[in-house]
């Protein structure tokens, strides 16, 4: 049984893999083709914070596939009422094929899957978000061919996103000029994950120029609405401006993640500009996950991954 708590519970080769069946299973999805591998499965999916694209597009894959989603709040089920993690992993588990877990503190993730009999999937902590880096690396793919030795500019706050970014770095192998304000930078030892690969930089543009893509995230990230104000102040300079974008080149793309906040992270001519391709990032949300969930629900000799791909 695997988990996918962060990009490294895979091989570059699976990431690789993935990210081609996702291509596929747009393109069948695209053409009407029904593709229903996991009749009679059901994911249970917890969120201890809001979404939209992780939610919606968990639940319309699993519906897709031929299998059923249940979406579990804190508010309704006994884990908000202090139920240890532990004890709701053992139950849960024995009853779902597997879990989703959008949650605050990675160790929750990590105290689950230590106690649960289904794959464990992360839908986002406060370390990192590793589907939505599935997503965006089948998103770079489909428009610009393998990110292999590319460059990719993260401009902004060193947060879950960027975290997973820098896991993708290392494991894929592509160089990641991340610009961040002190006292925001990425962690030491998540950096270290990224090697040689990822360089940091105080100014924005210097770490832009060249970039194959530029993306970034929301400066107050969930959980931390309180600093907002003061966030606004450190980040000024740090926002995603059609000159940034020149300073990239005509070629480079824009990704966000969303939900984006115009004027803050990202200005609207970007978002809606010719380089943006937020809107393709946010549907590939779908499609790697229809991947990710054939990889862990279904036994390897019926799963869509060959040796041979
Ligand atoms: N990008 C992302 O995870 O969006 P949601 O918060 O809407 O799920
Ligand atoms: N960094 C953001 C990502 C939202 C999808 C957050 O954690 O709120």
């Amino acid at each position: 049984m695997r988990h996918f708590l962060t990009l490294r519970d895979c091989s570059a080769d699976e990431i690789h893999q993935l990210l081609r069946r996702a291509t596929e299973l747009r393109d069948m999805h695209r053409a009407g083709q029904l593709h229903q591998p996991l009749q009679g499965r059901v994911l249970g999916m917890v969120f201890e914070k809001s979404s939209t694209r992780t939610r919606v597009s968990f639940e319309a894959g699993m519906a897709q596939l031929g299998g059923h989603a249940l979406f579990l709040s804190p508010r309704d089920t006994q884990l908000g009422r202090g139920e240890p993690v532990e004890d709701t992993a053992r139950v849960i588990s024995r009853m779902v094929d597997a879990v989703m877990i959008r949650t605050f503190g990675h160790d929750m993730l990590e105290r689950f899957a230590a106690y649960s009999a289904a794959p464990v999937i992360n839908g986002l902590s406060d370390l990192c978000h590793p589907c939505q880096l599935l997503a965006d690396l089948q998103t770079f793919t489909e428009h610009r061919g393998p990110i292999t030795d590319r460059r990719v500019a993260w401009i902004g706050d060193g947060n879950n996103m960027c975290h997973s970014w820098i896991e993708a770095a290392g494991l894929l192998g592509f160089d990641l000029h991340i610009a961040a304000p002190p006292g925001y930078r990425p962690e030491a030892d998540i950096l270290a994950l990224g090697g040689e690969r990822v360089q940091l930089f105080d100014d924005a543009y210097a770490a832009a120029e060249g970039a194959d893509l530029v993306t970034t995230d929301v400066w107050a990230s969930m959980g931390q609405e309180s600093e907002q104000a003061a966030r606004e102040e450190a980040f000024r300079g740090f926002c995603v401006t059609e000159s940034l974008m020149e300073c990239a080149g005509p070629e480079a793309l824009f990704m966000h993640c969303l939900p984006a906040h115009r004027g803050e992270e990202v200005e609207a001519a970007v978002l809606e500009g010719s380089q943006s391709v937020v809107w393709d990032e946010a549907e590939n949300r779908l499609h790697a996950q229809k991947a990710l969930l054939e990889f862990l629900m279904l036994p390897p000799e019926n799963g869509p991954l060959h040796p041979a791909d």
